[in-house]
């Protein structure tokens, strides 16, 4: 079987590597010949465990191969993946235009029935102008090329998309036809093989379902977001109330662990998408939209732990920062809630020296030499002030404190990811603030 992923961003290069994995021909297609020629060299622009050697073999193998010539990658294609970008417009509704583009394109290049798959995180009737706009184009050339057009969303977390792509606990897909069902379980048999489930629904609920489902977990981080700033209040400690609350089944014990607040691409975007349709509809999502301003001030909460200690004035104090990425095992800056830290600290006239194991080189294209970048975490305590955690690292967890404090100009650490404990930190004297519990 032969397919063509067009895209190769995050979710695209992913898709297409582990779809050659399973054995299929892969075509990855992208308009940026700089990228092209970047994989071509076997040079992979995103970093994420396990992609890399993946793809040498199969591209090694001969099944994974990339270019700029989306007309030629039809040839034989049985199916074409839509996995371009949806960037936000100005009134934070998903912009289309690439999606479209692509899908027109398709329409002036296809010669043969295919199914064409958007994999990208589309609103709800997205797939319906992907067909239209196909329509148009093969009016245009006068041709009746019979086509169908799924819904295929990806639910692949940054930093274990490999491992989440290749072993799903659902693979979603909306579909309007046999034959498309048909060809949809031809490219997934390997994963049907091994046991794990495919979800065949209507087109508009598989769209749906992507957006419900990262709304959902926003809103169980900002709920417990929430609620370890009460929990500080109250003098209760939100480590004992997550795994409470946790342990049972029905609320699980994922994805409630409280924080700086959610970042990245995918939960701000999308919530602020699914907000936006609808309110097209008519319909005010109340809850989602206090989701986003939890998860706004959230990233704030820091800012006024360090006020509190230092005093309002933060003018000419040195802070370190361990961990710049929005989440561990990424170098993706996009939304990372050390952006809004850094921007508040650098505005009070404070500096900053930070250390994040991948993310110094997409930061420093963000940030410039706004701040510092150490060379390892011991690096970013030296003269500081004090100690910010913003990501939490594995190699952050056990650190060397007798180190830490000889470089640091004061014991205090704020921590918000709370990878350390209160009393723990307490018997080596340090002034250690964190999210949620008794400091
Ligand atoms: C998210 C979803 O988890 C994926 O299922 C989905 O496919 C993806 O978006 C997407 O739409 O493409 P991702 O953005 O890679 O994946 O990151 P997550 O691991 O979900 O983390 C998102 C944010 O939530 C991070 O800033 C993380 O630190 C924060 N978070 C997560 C918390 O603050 N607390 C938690 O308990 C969990």
């Amino acid at each position: 079987m032969k397919i063509s992923v067009v895209g190769t961003g995050y979710v695209g290069l992913v898709s297409g590597t582990c779809f050659s994995q399973t054995g299929i021909d892969v075509v990855c297609v992208d308009v940026d010949e700089r990228k092209i020629n970047m994989l071509n060299n076997g040079q992979i622009p995103i970093y994420e465990p396990g992609l890399e050697d993946i793809f040498k073999y199969n591209v090694e193998k001969g099944r994974l191969s990339f270019t700029t010539n989306l007309k030629d990658s039809l040839a034989d294609s049985e199916a074409v993946f839509i996995a371009v970008g949806t960037p936000p417009d100005e009134d934070g509704s998903a912009d289309l235009k690439y999606v479209l583009g692509v899908a027109r394109e398709i329409g002036r290049h296809m010669n043969h029935y295919m199914v064409i798959v958007t994999k990208s995180t589309v609103p709800v009737g997205t797939s319906m102008k992907v067909k239209a706009a196909i329509l148009d184009e093969l009016a245009k050339r006068g041709e009746n090329i019979p086509f169908d057009v799924a819904s295929n969303p990806e639910f692949l977390k940054e930093g274990s998309a490999v491992d989440d792509f290749l072993k799903p606990d659902r693979i979603v897909v909306g579909i309007e036809s046999p034959e498309a069902e048909k060809t949809m379980r031809k490219l997934y048999k390997a994963f049907l093989l091994n046991g794990h489930p495919i979800l065949f629904m209507d087109i508009s609920s598989s769209e749906m379902t992507k957006y419900a489902a990262n709304s959902m977990l926003a809103t169980k981080i900002s709920f417990m977001n929430d609620i370890a700033n009460l929990c500080e209040l109250v003098g209760a400690d939100v480590s004992q109330v997550r795994k409470g609350i946790g342990s049972d089944a029905r609320i699980g014990n994922k994805f409630i662990y409280p924080g700086t607040g959610y970042g990245g691409s995918c939960f701000p975007k999308d919530v602020q998408a699914l907000v936006r349709t609808a309110d097209d509809y008519g319909h005010s999502l109340d809850i989602l939209k206090a989701v986003e301003a939890v998860n706004y001030r959230q990233k704030e909460v820091l800012i006024k732990k360090i006020k509190s200690h230092f005093g309002v004035n933060l003018e000419g104090l040195k802070f370190g920062m361990w961990g710049l990425a929005f989440k561990p095992k990424t170098d993706d800056m996009r939304e990372a809630p050390s952006l809004v830290i850094i921007e508040k600290l650098l505005q009070e006239g404070a500096s900053i020296v930070a250390f994040d194991p991948v993310a110094q080189e997409e930061a420093h294209r963000i940030l410039g030499d706004s701040i510092v970048y150490a060379k390892d975490e011991y690096d970013a305590c030296i003269d500081v002030d004090a100690l910010i955690i913003v990501t939490e690292w594995p190699e952050f967890r056990m650190p060397n404190f007798r180190v830490i404090e000889k470089l640091l100009k004061s014991k205090t650490i704020f921590d918000g990811r709370n990878i350390y404990e209160p009393e723990e930190m307490q018997e080596i004297k340090f002034n250690y603030y964190s999210i949620g519990r008794k400091s």
